[in-house]
């Protein structure tokens, strides 16, 4: 969800501004998800290295969280949504940690789209928290295989991202999801994130449908994984 600081500095606001309309840009596109019958979103909220943001930002954002959970989670239940929190949750105060553990209980029983937010998250913290869970739990050499491995990633509920979508205008995938998306299609928008709304997504779903899926094979295939649990 990049250029929020770039959206709120066009506007000569505080970036954190931007923040809050990220917030409204990620409802919206909740619901634009939940309409054309996506089950699956992932985002990232936060990641591993945020923490090097001015003070002010950071605890910006943690407030943020706050409000949104107050303000979105109720509606977003009795429409279906299913939240859950991916990342690093001994970092964050305890007023965020309730408040995802209140978002998660909230709309624990929903099946109509998984929306899964990655906070205090990163990609390869993601692959090393899982070796050590699988070492922990006695896997070896032998027994580690990629199935075993991705039983203990943070996204194990989730099958891996069909698509996958920088707003922004960066053209990397800054450590989000560097294990799940080994054969997503990548899709980078100019688009600053608080302007993300139904029209961008299905610009984005549309350059989704015109790619050939190979998968590694010679000709295009549907790919055969499935979540490890809903
Ligand atoms: C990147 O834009 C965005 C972030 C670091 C934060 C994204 C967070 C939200 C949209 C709020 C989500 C909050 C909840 C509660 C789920 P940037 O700040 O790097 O923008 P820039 O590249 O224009 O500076």
């Amino acid at each position: 969800m990049d250029g929020n600081g770039r959206w709120a500095n066009r506007r000569k606001r505080p970036r954190v501004f931007g923040h809050e309309q990220g917030v409204e840009a990620l409802v919206r596109t909740v619901r634009a998800c939940v309409e054309r019958g996506i089950e699956y979103l992932t985002v990232f909220a936060f990641s591993s290295e945020n923490w090097k943001r001015p003070e002010e930002e950071v605890s910006g954002l943690m407030s943020l969280v706050l409000v949104a959970v107050s303000r979105h989670v109720a509606k977003l239940a009795e429409e279906g949504v299913r939240i859950r929190i991916v990342g690093d949750r001994t970092a964050v105060s305890e007023k965020v940690r309730a408040s995802w553990d209140k978002a998660e209980a909230a709309t624990r029983d929903n099946h109509r789209l998984v929306l899964s937010v990655a906070f205090n998250y990163g990609g390869r913290w993601d692959i090393v928290q899982a070796c050590r869970r699988a070492v922990a739990d006695g896997l070896t050499s032998d027994t580690l295989t990629e199935a075993a491995l991705s039983r203990y990633m943070a996204l194990s509920h989730a099958p891996d991202p069909d698509l996958f979508i920088r707003t922004g205008g960066e053209l990397r995938i800054s450590n989000f999801l560097l294990w799940q998306a080994a054969y997503s299609e990548l899709y980078f928008t100019d688009c600053l994130w608080p302007d993300f709304d139904a029209a961008q997504l299905d610009a984005a779903l549309a350059a989704f449908a015109a790619r050939e899926r190979r998968f590694g094979d010679v000709q295009a295939a549907a790919p055969a994984s499935a979540p490890e649990e809903a």
